[in-house]
């Protein structure tokens, strides 16, 4: 038996014991007692007798451990051309003038932080100045327009965001203050104050009475001696909200608790990613995904790892040999991005010139996820590298890794196109849509049999009723994953496409439903659908396809163009969506359900059964030729 299985089955025959032993790398203010409790929560909840401070064990741990002069944080950004390094001790320094300073404006322990900002370290700075205070923070990716901050805003409430000036683009310097103020013009709740780091690439206006000063309130708590003790808070408390795209416009919000996230990350960095305390780990994501929160954030720091946050592209910022740079300037060991990042440096470098004018002599282990990592594109990564490249999958709900390919206990064989096997903690099984177990080699639903382990999520943000229909009533006393995949005869599993209106843009989840919210809300719309359709960079890319009202008779490239505006303004740049197309009709069941992936077929010029339940078989011939005009 190989290590892995060892590992697995370890953990299979004793889950207590299992994570009862990895909790030991936590220092806990009251250690738990056990494990699991199946009693709590909707499915039970992880360590429910212990307390604990997140903060406490990213930060003042390590200080008092003699880590105090590691670097914690490395701030490289290639577009400003600004770098710069915290140590553990800079960085305690920094979280504790922060927090006394979200304190003074009246947050408690259980009270709500937005955090809308830029990749700068204040960004993580703020997240772990939460953490210590006990309050809740719920990072907004930047890319986001004013709607959907406000839709957030009033969801969780927030008593205080934490914002910036301004973020920065390639060519573009993105202004967030009249982002922010329009979120909070549209929002009913309206949080008490913001604070905001002025940036001198653009700074911003103050509010009187509203809006503090970021660097002023800082240097006045530094000055002034401020302590700000970690608040011990129970392991099953909220850490944090990080709202992800659902089948509508309302996103859902992840929770993710204190105790068991710790536990689960900390694990997760040397037996996962196979880096020991001190190396240097990059992931070359944004802390306003789930990656970031895991992997630029928290598990790096929890562990005692260096790690760096990255302002800037894979290209443009300035060109292709930026992502070698970093890893060569700061002997990084382990380095993590989604596909989408190395096809854009493919694009540019296909020989992969640059990796090689770098020493990457540190560099043990890539990892990609967030995305299907096609084959072509790994391949190309593990010959220009010579590294290993590894895929795994996972998603926000889940905060850490279901199924990988554990370096730190095994580095198993690769199979192109599979993230390999399932990581303990996941029983990952393939069901049938009646909910019946499926040989190996049969593509059907990707579940976790419950409980899931610690660091996945225990519910929705005030929506346990959304939890159990989106996740656990379709397949009971399993947790649906929403992806359909196929598990071979060894384990390895294969993610084929999600089973639900999720699409997957550049590696960032995306709401199709979300999207046709908004096109249907323009006046010269009668019905619209979205679909993903392929993209050799991106993955995929939304494509609208609209009904105009009866009598609307304007140029299709004006309706085109207020429509990509829209979706732009109302969820942001992130969407991506620049393709709308006018048709006549749209394929439906005779029950009137939308063909989505019948159309997705046709767009993409791939081969498609006519589904019996359609309505008229005609309309798929429409929506070619109507894709051919306007789409391609
Ligand atoms: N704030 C404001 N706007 C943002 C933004 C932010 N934080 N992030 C992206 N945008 C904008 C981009 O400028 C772009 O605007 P445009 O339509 O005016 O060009 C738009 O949103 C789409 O962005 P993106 O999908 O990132 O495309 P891109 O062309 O800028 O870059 C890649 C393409 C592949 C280089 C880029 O997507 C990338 O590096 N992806 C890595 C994916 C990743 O980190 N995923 C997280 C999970 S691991
Ligand atoms: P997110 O919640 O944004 O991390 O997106 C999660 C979704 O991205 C998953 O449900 C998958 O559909 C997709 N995904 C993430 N990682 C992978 C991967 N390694 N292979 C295939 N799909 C992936």
């Amino acid at each position: 038996m190989g290590a892995y299985s060892s590992v697995y089955n370890g953990w299979k025959s004793d889950p207590e014991a299992f994570w009862m032993d990895a909790a030991k790398a936590i220092d806990w203010v009251t250690p738990p007692s056990k494990a699991f409790d199946p009693d709590q929560g909707v499915y039970g909840r992880w360590f429910t007798d212990a307390t604990c401070n997140t903060c406490y064990n990213a930060v003042d741990r390590h200080v008092e451990n003699g880590r105090g002069d590691q670097a914690a944080i490395i701030y490289d950004s290639p577009i400003t051309g600004n770098k710069r390094i915290l140590t553990f001790l800079d960085l305690q320094a920094q979280v504790v003038a922060l927090a006394a300073s979200i304190r003074a404006r009246g947050v408690e322990q259980g009270d709500r932080v937005i955090i809308y900002m830029p990749m700068v370290p204040e960004a993580a700075i703020a997240m772990l100045a939460c953490a210590r205070l006990g309050a809740v923070h719920s990072v907004v990716f930047g890319g986001f327009a004013a709607a959907e901050l406000a839709t957030r805003i009033d969801d969780c409430e927030p008593k205080l965001i934490i914002s910036a000036s301004c973020g920065i683009e390639p060519g573009r310097v993105i202004a967030y203050k009249p982002l922010l103020d329009g979120a909070i013009d549209i929002a009913k709740h309206k949080p008490a104050s913001t604070l905001i780091l002025q940036r001198e690439q653009q700074t911003c206006d103050l509010i009187e009475g509203r809006d503090f000063d970021y660097a002023t309130e800082v240097s006045t708590a530094i000055a002034a001696g401020t302590d700000v003790a970690c608040v011990p808070v129970k392991a099953t408390d909220p850490l944090y909200i990080l709202y992800t795209s659902g089948t509508t416009g309302q996103p859902k919000g992840v929770v993710r608790d204190n105790g068991g996230h710790m536990v689960a990350l900390h694990w997760s960095m040397k037996n996962i990613y196979g880096v020991d305390p001190g190396e240097v780990y990059w992931a070359a994501s944004d802390v306003g995904w789930v990656v970031g929160h895991s992997y630029i954030v928290y598990a790096p720091l929890l562990a005692g790892n260096t790690t760096i946050l990255f302002e800037g592209k894979p290209v443009g910022t300035p060109d292709a040999t930026t992502f070698w740079r970093v890893m060569a300037d700061y002997k990084v060991a382990a380095m993590f991005t989604a596909p989408t990042a190395f096809r854009a440096v493919k694009k540019e470098d296909p020989d992969g010139l640059a990796a090689k004018s770098f020493d990457l002599s540190n560099l043990r282990t890539l990892f990609l996820a967030g995305e299907r990592a096609d084959p072509d594109t790994i391949h190309w990564l593990e010959r220009v590298s010579q590294k290993p490249v590894i895929d795994h999958w996972w998603q926000t709900e889940s905060g850490w890794t279901i199924a990988g390919n554990p370096v730190g206990i095994e580095l198993m064989d690769i199979k192109y196109g599979s993230p390999t096997v399932a990581m303990p903690g996941y029983d990952v099984q393939v069901l049938s849509d009646e909910g019946e177990p499926l040989p190996a080699g049969e593509l059907g639903n990707v579940v976790v049999k419950l409980p899931l382990p610690p660091g996945a999520f225990p519910t929705l943000w005030k929506a346990e009723q959304r939890f159990r229909e989106a996740y656990l009533n379709e397949f009971p006393g399993y947790y649906k994953t929403a992806d359909a995949g196929i598990m071979d005869e060894d384990g390895y599993l294969f993610i084929m496409a999600r089973t639900d209106d999720i699409i997957n843009v550049a590696g960032h989840r995306l709401s199709t439903g979300g999207m046709e919210e908004v096109i249907a809300g323009h006046p010269d719309v009668a019905e619209c659908a979205v679909i993903g359709i392929e993209d050799q960079l991106k993955g995929q890319l939304p494509a609208g396809f609209m009904i105009l009202n009866q009598g609307v008779d304007r140029p299709v490239s004006e309706l085109q163009a207020e429509i990509v505006k829209l979706v732009r303004e109302k969820i942001g740049p992130v969407a991506a969506f620049k393709i709308a197309v006018p048709v006549a009709r749209l394929p439906k069941t005779r029950s009137g359900k939308i063909l989505r992936a019948t159309m997705q077929k046709v767009v993409d010029g791939k081969d498609f059964k006519v589904p019996a339940t359609i309505d008229d078989p005609a309309i798929l011939d429409e929506i070619g030729e109507a894709w051919k005009t306007y789409g391609s």
